[in-house]
């Protein structure tokens, strides 16, 4: 038997729970979970919000996506990876056969299955997953990052795509995603890093990553500051990791004509944004990302991570036993000073 926190019920919430260890079947591995971060979606699903009763289809399910871990057992078939192999998850399961799968871009399969939404998740003592969608992390890379590279990775693939070298660069929301998204910008090489948030606490976290000026949209006006820092030119590349309807919307003002916007926070509502004078006059580009390209921004994630050009000790703001899942539930969901709460198993 083993611990795992359970979403049991569909309703708001989740419990410490004692079932059986899984066993792995064809192409899967027996994972034994190192440590397990706590993201949006898992705190949509622990909230039960619209979103969740809408997508969550089977109860009980273990909850959780991001983990690292350390392979116990290998399931019949399995020749990629051996047991003691240290791996992190990619969370995009593909179907290998719908036309995405057929043509170079598995990660946004028409049939996506994900773990801890579709399938039995990572808040465990162990786990089995599919050994394909698993990358084994050389020693150099502390074990814990391997937790968060699932999240680094939507803004390592948005980053590489945006080409920001020597740019002025925004990022518009500073927690874990834009905190990935400001690291590998610096990595990348871009010129001025701009990190707005409404909170403080993650610009502090904002500077530690490599930002250059933090704003606090609620007191400084985005579009003078930036406006100011370019000479009016306005900003080349800016992210969006809020997924505030209002900020997107806002950005197109102060991006340069013939800049890019490019967007990885979700919107739970319609955004608008004027095209004429702000996409179409502008020739602006708009590219939208669903987590990373498998395999390579994992590859660029290894490499940026065992040469040390990102750090991700500023992300990581708590570590906490995993039968305290639902007081770390509770930090976040009443907005405490956090980032990344990792969760350990085993107590
Ligand atoms: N595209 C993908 O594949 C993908 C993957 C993971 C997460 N996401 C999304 O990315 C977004 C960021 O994820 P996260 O885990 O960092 O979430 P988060 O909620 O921890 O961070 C969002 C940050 O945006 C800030 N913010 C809110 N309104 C703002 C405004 N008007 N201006 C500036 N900042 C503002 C918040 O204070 C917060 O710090 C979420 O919307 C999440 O759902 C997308
Ligand atoms: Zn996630
Ligand atoms: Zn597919």
């Amino acid at each position: 038997m083993m611990n795992a926190f359970v979403k049991k019920d569909r309703k708001y919430g989740g419990s410490y729970e004692k079932i059986p260890i899984p066993e792995p079947s064809d192409g899967e591995v027996l994972i034994k979970i190192k440590s397990t971060a706590i993201c949006g979606t898992d705190i949509h699903i622990y909230a039960w919000n619209a979103w969740a009763q809408a997508n969550i289809k089977k109860v009980p399910l273990i909850m959780g996506h991001e983990f690292v871990g350390e392979v116990v057992e290998t399931g019949p078939g399995c020749r990629l990876l051996k047991v003691n192999d240290v791996v992190s998850g990619e969370t995009h399961i593909p179907c290998g056969q719908c036309y995405q799968c057929r043509n170079g871009t598995p990660h946004i399969c028409f049939n996506l299955e994900l773990p801890g939404v579709h399938r039995n998740g990572s808040f465990a003592e162990y786990m089995t997953y599919p050994e394909a969608c698993l990358v084994k992390l050389p020693p150099s890379i502390p074990v814990e990052y391997g937790a968060l590279m699932e999240p680094l990775g939507v803004g390592v693939s948005a980053v590489e795509n945006a080409q920001v070298s020597g740019g002025n660069v925004v990022v518009i929301g500073s927690g874990p995603i834009g905190l990935g998204i400001i690291s590998t910008a610096q990595a990348m090489g871009a010129g001025t890093i701009t990190a707005l948030d409404i909170s403080e606490y993650r610009l502090g976290l904002a500077s530690k990553c490599g930002a250059c000026y933090t704003i606090n949209p609620s007191k400084t006006d985005p579009a003078a500051f930036i406006g100011e820092k370019t000479r009016k030119v306005g900003a080349d590349v800016i992210f969006d990791a809020s997924g505030n309807p209002a900020a997107i919307a806002g950005a197109f003002k102060y991006l340069r004509k013939g800049g890019s916007v490019h967007l990885l926070g979700l919107p739970s509502a319609p955004t608008s944004i004027d095209l004429a004078p702000d996409v179409i006059f502008k020739e602006a580009t708009i590219h939208g990302y669903h987590g990373r390209k498998m395999f390579q921004t994992w590859t660029r994630m290894i490499a940026l991570l065992e040469s040390k050009k990102i750090d991700l000790d500023p992300m990581i703001s708590h570590r906490m036993p995993l039968s305290e899942a639902e007081r770390a539930f509770e930090m976040l969901e009443k907005g405490e000073d956090a980032s990344k709460i990792l969760l350990v198993p085993g107590d």
